[in-house]
């Protein structure tokens, strides 16, 4: 992706708002935040291939020696690390008498269930068949193809990142009433960020919407951070979405050029009422667009309002926005 011209003059990385505006006071975003527009980007966005590739969680939620049980499409997942650290995944379900995988210990790389001993090494056993599983370093995945039903793909199409021993990583998780698409669609309505999340973002406008021929299918948004009171961090973001299940902001000018936030949105399994859950896992991949961790560790304060600005509250509101929008579409009054 090209980044998009800075369309004003460089500023210093924090800022005070010279003129804030109140809350009631700023400009309406209704106008332009068309469903029409919006339901287009999400309509190619669920049009793109995921290979039938699902984030679980985080990489370091999988520790060496102790599974990881998780339901993902209505499946019942396990996930280990074999003796090398390399993740190995499969039903979640003993194949002898159904025992939780989850439950027992792996030893040498392999999982032992705690029923009758049956020991899992990542092959076909008794019935047992893995799943591919992989690690990008900051997210674990399994490919589920009986649940994806796409052209299967070796790899999950992992987006660009900044490297690692430059950057600030963090992944958050939130459970919502929802389906993946209600998820996808509140990330492609950025117009809501200053109304909705005024505790985090103020000063926003929408430079650039997205539409069929418009190359790289982008939002491109001009929004300050905000650190605290009349502190803000400006930035320009990109917003894409390279698959059906995932969206994309990329920090293209101001502080932090680089750096990531990646939202996937995982389908679980209906909840005890009959409604779908999904698992936001948010990973932040912050970088200070200069060279070194020390730079990076130097530029926290000024990054740390982009890493927060992906935590809990955000995530509560937007997790009700996107619960609302299943409401609405399940019962057929969704006004989109
Ligand atoms: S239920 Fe797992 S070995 Fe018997
Ligand atoms: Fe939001």
């Amino acid at each position: 992706m090209s980044p998009a011209p800075p369309s004003r003059p460089w500023r210093p990385p924090l800022g005070l708002r010279r003129a804030p505006v109140a809350w009631a006071r700023q400009r309406p975003t209704w106008r332009e935040a068309r469903p029409a527009l919006i339901a287009g980007a999400l309509a190619r966005a669920q049009a793109r291939p995921a290979g039938n590739w699902y984030v679980v969680g985080a990489s370091r939620e999988l520790r060496p020696g102790r599974p990881l049980g998780r339901t993902v499409a209505g499946r019942e997942v396990v996930l280990w690390r074999d003796g090398e650290g390399l993740p190995l995944a499969g039903p979640g379900m003993c194949p002898h008498l159904g025992a939780p995988l989850r439950d027992g210990p792996v030893l040498d790389g392999a999982l032992v269930c705690r029923w009758h001993g049956l020991c899992l090494d990542g092959k076909p056993v008794a019935g047992w068949t893995p799943w591919p599983a992989h690690d990008d370093g900051v997210l674990v995945w399994v490919r589920l193809d009986a649940a994806g039903q796409e052209e299967p793909t070796p790899r999950p199409a992992v987006p660009a990142r900044p490297a690692a021993a430059g950057a600030l990583t963090a992944v958050y998780t939130a459970v919502g009433a929802c389906e993946p698409e209600d998820v996808v669609a509140n990330r492609l309505d950025p117009w809501h960020g200053a109304w909705f999340h005024p505790y985090s973002f103020v000063d926003l406008t929408v430079v650039e919407a997205p539409g069929p021929d418009s190359g790289d299918d982008a939002f491109t948004v001009d929004v300050s951070f905000r650190v605290a009171g009349r502190l803000v961090v400006p930035v320009r973001a990109v917003f894409t979405a390279p698959g059906p299940r995932t969206v994309v902001m990329r920090i293209t000018a101001g502080e932090g050029v680089g750096s990531v936030v990646e939202t996937h949105a995982t389908p679980l399994g209906p909840d005890s009422a009959g409604r779908p859950r999904t698992a936001v896992v948010e990973a932040v991949v912050a970088t200070s667009g200069r060279t070194g961790f020390a730079a990076v560790r130097r530029a926290a304060p000024l990054l740390r309002p982009l890493v927060r600005a992906a935590a809990g509250r955000l995530w509560r509101d937007d997790l009700a926005y996107a619960e609302r929008r299943w409401a609405l579409r399940s019962s057929g009054s969704f006004p989109g």
